[in-house]
């Protein structure tokens, strides 16, 4: 939400500023912006749009210096236009600030500094930092910035430079993320990693409070009172390339084809002889031993990981275990305690309702744990302990790999506390290792069927809506599979449990609507089955997945994605693939830009 990124040092600012910007893009785009400083003068250029109108713009104009900020904008206060991008200036254009966040109490403060003579240019909440900075600054930028945050309510990441001091960038952040990367001769402030990788691996992760005044040659972290910080910069362990498209036409259809990967990465990492070792992860059995119920908090596709969660975890441990969305938890006056052990599951780490359902939980003794892809999150460092998904940068604003990336932390975990709570044996937790060992195999035969999927897909291309059924371990992936055609091709899409559809989802079936059925091999295949042919009775057009072998399916529907049969239990693992690679060519044979949908943004830290 928001993409912030400053340089400075001896290179070229402006085209590292757009380099980074457009690393950031799935943070928003729906405008963008760069300030540089120049020979005692602030320049901004900004636009409506993408980051390559931007691009443009400055290749017009030729501007160049060695410090400036940039800014990809996700709208919150006022529509995408460019008086609304960012970087906003002061008045007088002395100091501009990029933000990443919300300013709540934004309204009285700038109803004041109009009483007060200031003339704001936009609608955005944001513009009221660089004047209150002005109001305040008495020749020292980082005094200034302490005396307006204390009046700032709300969440921020900011980035400022000034023509008064035009040798530092500072920045600050409150509850939305920023890191500072350091090179050589040359220091970065930015949203995400992504952002600085092809100068530096080496990286502060800010705190909240923490001012950094960040200058060519050195970096300096002060405290809210303004004391100095001792931190020693971490070392990020992936590097520029998986950040890129590797020869994939887009970010999605590569980190589709990085899951087989991906899973057995996590497998090698977590799992030593055969046995779970989640030693690294700081959850120790004795953390686990006292807990009598589980509450797993996430959003979107992460929510949905969680649901599948719950199956499992009550299979395995048969403690009672709900599946929250965040948004929704921290308002509901949740009755939980010291016994509750919360799993909050997010990619990012950055997600502004899985963060408060967190800071809930812990706020009523719960013991939070967290699945998140992001080392140095917000989300890892509000945690007990954590388990890293390992998936590296997922770039894509829908969701693929980091899904089931957590769907296997969760089978890991679901049986690691079942052994801890001796519900299950050695033996039976091996067992499933060893079949999920078989996954990563059986999701790259799904992947061959890609050309068949893409021919589905543009036989459905005129279809106006899809329903997606699912049942028991696979409704949530009914619920996902939806969930990535709606946010990808814009087509009305509906999940439902399959058993559901009798109460209401059935007087939509004709002929122009889509039913993608979820009919692998399970213990509740012949209650699908029944339901297919509900379907077929209403000449409802079905797309069935279903295991290879199935003669009865293949005789009845037209279009069937085969699968590998696998244990049903873990069949979420496989049965997604497909519905993320027919949503794909159902948004791509459209013409739409499926890595960035309208509207939508990767890292949602505003509530
Ligand atoms: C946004 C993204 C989704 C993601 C959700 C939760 O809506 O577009 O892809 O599932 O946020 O994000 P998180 O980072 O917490 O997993």
């Amino acid at each position: 939400m928001c993409g912030i990124i400053g340089y400075i040092g001896e290179r070229e600012a402006v085209s590292i500023i757009l380099e980074g910007l457009k690393r950031l893009e799935y943070r928003g785009y729906d405008s963008a912006g760069i300030g540089i400083l120049k020979e005692g003068k602030l320049s901004i250029l900004k636009c409506k749009g993408r980051i390559s109108y931007l691009q443009t713009l400055l290749e017009k104009k030729q501007i160049s210096a060695r410090i400036g900020i940039g800014h990809t904008r996700w709208a919150t206060h006022g529509e995408p236009s460019s008086r609304n991008a960012h970087p906003h200036s002061d008045f007088s254009r002395h100091i501009a600030v990029v933000h990443n966040g919300i300013i709540e109490n934004y309204q009285e403060l700038r109803k004041q500094l109009e009483k007060e003579g200031v003339r704001f240019t936009s609608e955005t909440d944001s513009e009221i930092v660089p004047n209150l900075i002005k109001k305040f600054y008495e020749g020292d930028l980082r005094k200034a910035l302490r005396k307006v945050i204390k009046i700032l309510r709300g969440s921020y990441a900011l980035g400022i430079i000034s023509v008064d001091e035009p040798d530092k960038i500072i920045a600050i952040r409150n509850d939305s993320p920023l890191i500072i990367a350091l090179g050589k001769k040359e220091n970065f402030i930015a949203s995400d990693i992504p952002a600085i990788l092809a100068y530096t691996r080496k990286v502060i992760y800010l705190n909240n409070g923490e001012i950094a005044v960040v200058g060519k040659d050195d970096v300096e972290i002060l405290d809210k009172r303004g004391r100095k910080v001792a931190v020693s910069p971490e070392k990020v362990s992936f590097n520029i390339e998986l950040a890129q498209k590797k020869g994939f036409k887009d970010f999605m259809l590569k980190e589709i084809y990085e899951q087989p990967s991906v899973l057995s990465r996590i497998l090698s990492q977590y799992v030593k002889d055969n046995r779970i070792d989640f030693k690294t992860s700081g959850i120790s059995p004795s953390l686990l031993k006292s807990i009598k119920e589980v509450v797993i908090i996430a959003c979107g596709t992460a929510f949905h990981a969680g649901l599948v969660g719950r199956y499992l975890l009550e299979t395995f441990s048969r403690l009672p275990v709900w599946a929250e969305l965040g948004s929704e938890f921290r308002y509901r006056h949740p009755v939980i305690g010291k016994k509750t052990l919360v799993i909050a599951i997010s990619q990012s780490g950055e997600t502004a309702d899985t963060l408060a359902g967190v800071r809930e939980a812990k706020r009523r003794g719960a013991r939070v744990i967290s699945i998140c892809n992001v080392l140095g999150s917000s989300l890892i460092r509000e945690s007990e302990a954590y388990l890293y998904t390992y998936a590296g940068p997922e770039i894509s604003v829908a969701s693929t790999k980091a899904y089931t990336a957590q769907l296997t932390l969760l089978y890991l975990f679901s049986l690691y506390l079942a052994r801890v709570k001796e519900k299950i044996s050695a033996e039976q937790s091996k067992k499933v290792i060893s079949y999920l060992k078989k996954i990563p195999q059986a999701q790259r035969k799904v992947l061959e069927r890609e050309a068949e999927i893409k021919e589905i897909a543009r036989k459905h291309l005129h279809f106006g809506a899809f329903l997606y059924l699912g049942r028991g371990v696979n409704f949530p992936t009914a619920l996902e599979g939806a969930l990535k055609l709606k946010e990808l091709s814009y087509i009305p899409a509906e999940g439902y449990a399959a058993g559901e559809m009798k109460h209401g989802p059935i007087a939509l079936i004709d002929e122009y609507r889509a039913v993608v059925c979820i009919a692998n091999d399970s213990p509740l295949y012949e209650k699908m089955f029944s339901n297919i042919q509900e379907i077929i009775a209403r000449r409802g057009k079905i797309i069935a997945i279903a295991s290879e072998g199935n003669e009865q399916i293949k005789r009845l529907i037209k279009e069937v994605i085969f699968i590998p049969s696998v244990e049903p239990l873990l069949s979420p693992l496989l049965t997604v693939v497909p519905l993320q690679l027919l949503a794909y060519y159902l948004a791509s044979l459209k013409g739409y830009d499926v890595d960035k949908p309208r509207n939508l943004a990767k890292s949602v830290t505003v509530e």
